[in-house]
């Protein structure tokens, strides 16, 4: 069931051993605690006994979501949770999900950032959706090792609002040593008068994206998580709001981040915020470096998503609190590392895409465009199986675009001009507003149809959404 604060600092402290213990503590470190400890979310139960093969079922229903102490919501759920079951895996594993949808309406399952084969992404012209009723098996390798998530790839900005989403790991074989270890499903939830999660709002939703007050994490708010004095803490972060930028810093911390979208970074990286937008993820370590019986707090700081698209200001995220226990020795910087060069663009001619808005005040309608389009309509971008690919992603509106593309990762390589200093594989990464970003990659493999959009759900449900053919 449902994970509470009492749970999670009584798990650290039985980790840990608490109590007496005033002295030098004792280094046993065993190793991460299972992923109940931060804030727990319900793990996917792995019903094949082959060690190299993840075998879950996950099925879509409608059910009350106990959002906050006392108030419940009507949602839709996977396995009767938000977030839907965390996914665990090792890098190599074959990952099979047999779905079926109990809603009364047809979905689907996108994996997003996983490299799966076209016919398993669960995105339109991919996959033909779910029927009420229906099932789907999805079968595919688990390629990468890193921190991704899954979410329908229909009536986006409903479904996933309602409760659709859920955590995915994949570990590496040489994974950094870590205390606790665990996934924080970021979201935001607007409320109605009536208590419920309030139905699709009018144009300046449409156009802002959902802004909501309400931040849960792991499928709550108001959150506490407990952190023990010298502890190491592993999160793998998922932003699964709508249109919610998150800027976290936690007073007093750093983060060293391991990864991002797309695995790990060249060499971990030591920073004071994470920026993540919609569909984004990290990979951090957290070394507890205040006294025992403190409190920092995770904040979102102010974010100013450009003109006309409103500004986020500064909110409370999550409560840390340290255990009273004596500190245990800190760990030494994780020295993980990762082979990454960056992709050579000579020789290609980019392609330029275009994002842009229209707003029509006499209709009460606002368009989000690609390439002057509107999907279904965009023009249909082709790319031959193993060619480079130089884009050249032109925000011609003032707010930003957080930019995912299916199937492949991308580098950065510059953002007005001006290049990007380490290169890292991304899925999702911000267009600012009047913003030229420069990616490049190489879909080497798995010819087929892959979307790139928005992942600003009311955007992407609005138009902002292109093909991408990949073909032999
Ligand atoms: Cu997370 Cu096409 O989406
Ligand atoms: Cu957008």
């Amino acid at each position: 069931m449902k994970p509470t604060t009492y749970f999670c600092i009584f798990a650290v402290a039985a980790l840990h051993g608490c109590g007496g213990d005033t002295g030098t503590p004792a280094v046993a470190r065993p190793g991460p605690d299972p992923w109940s400890s931060a804030l727990s979310v319900a793990r996917a139960t792995d019903l094949n006994p082959d060690p190299r093969v993840v075998e879950v079922n996950l099925d879509t229903r409608m059910g009350d979501w106990q959002i906050a102490p006392g108030q419940r919501v009507r949602a839709m759920m996977y396995n009767g949770g938000v977030p839907g079951p965390l996914i665990e895996a090792r890098v190599g594993d074959t990952l099979v999900v047999h779905f079926t949808n109990h809603l009364e309406e047809p979905t689907t399952i996108h994996w997003h950032g996983l490299r799966v084969p076209a016919d398993m992404d669960g995105a339109p012209r991919s996959q033909s959706p779910v029927p009420p009723g229906g099932s789907f098996e999805y079968r595919f390798t688990l390629t990468d090792a890193g921190t991704f998530w899954y979410h329908p790839h229909m009536n986006e900005a409903r479904q996933m609002e309602l409760g659709l989403y859920g955590a995915i790991v994949v570990h590496s074989p040489d994974e950094p040593t870590a205390d606790v270890e665990g996934t924080l499903v970021l979201d935001d939830v607007l409320l109605g008068d009536d208590g419920q999660i309030a139905p699709p709002g009018d144009l300046l939703e449409i156009h802002s994206g959902r802004d909501s007050g309400l931040q849960v994490i792991n499928g709550h708010a108001g959150q506490t998580l407990a952190m023990r004095a010298g502890q190491r803490q592993r999160w793998h972060i998922v932003n699964a709001g709508s249109a919610r930028f998150y800027r976290l810093a936690l007073a007093g911390h750093r983060f060293t981040v391991l990864g991002t979208d797309g695995g790990r970074l060249p060499t971990p990286r030591v920073v004071d915020e994470l920026f993540l937008v919609p569909g984004d993820r990290f990979d951090v370590m957290v070394d507890a470096v205040a006294a025992p019986g403190t409190r920092a707090m995770l904040s979102n700081l102010r974010y100013d998503r450009g003109h006309g698209a409103g500004v986020f200001s500064t909110q409370d995220v999550l409560q840390v609190a340290y255990t009273a226990d004596a500190a245990l020795p800190m760990l030494a910087a994780p020295t993980v590392t990762r082979d990454l060069p960056a992709l050579s663009t000579e020789g290609v001619t980019p392609r330029e895409v275009h994002f842009s808005e229209r707003v029509d005040k006499t209709t009460q309608t606002v368009t989000f465009m690609i390439d002057n389009a509107a999907w279904p309509d965009v023009p249909v971008a082709r790319a031959r199986l193993g060619q480079t690919q130089v884009w050249d992603l032109v925000n011609e509106s003032e707010m930003d675009h957080p930019f995912h593309l299916h199937g492949f990762y991308f580098q950065i390589v510059s953002r007005n001009g001006v290049a990007e200093p380490t290169p890292s594989w991304e899925d999702t990464a911000n267009l600012r507003g009047r913003e030229r970003m420069r990616i490049v990659f190489r879909p080497d493999d798995r010819p087929g149809s892959w979307m790139y959009h928005c992942h600003i759900l009311e955007h992407v449900d609005h138009g902002m959404m292109g093909e991408l053919m990949v073909e032999r």
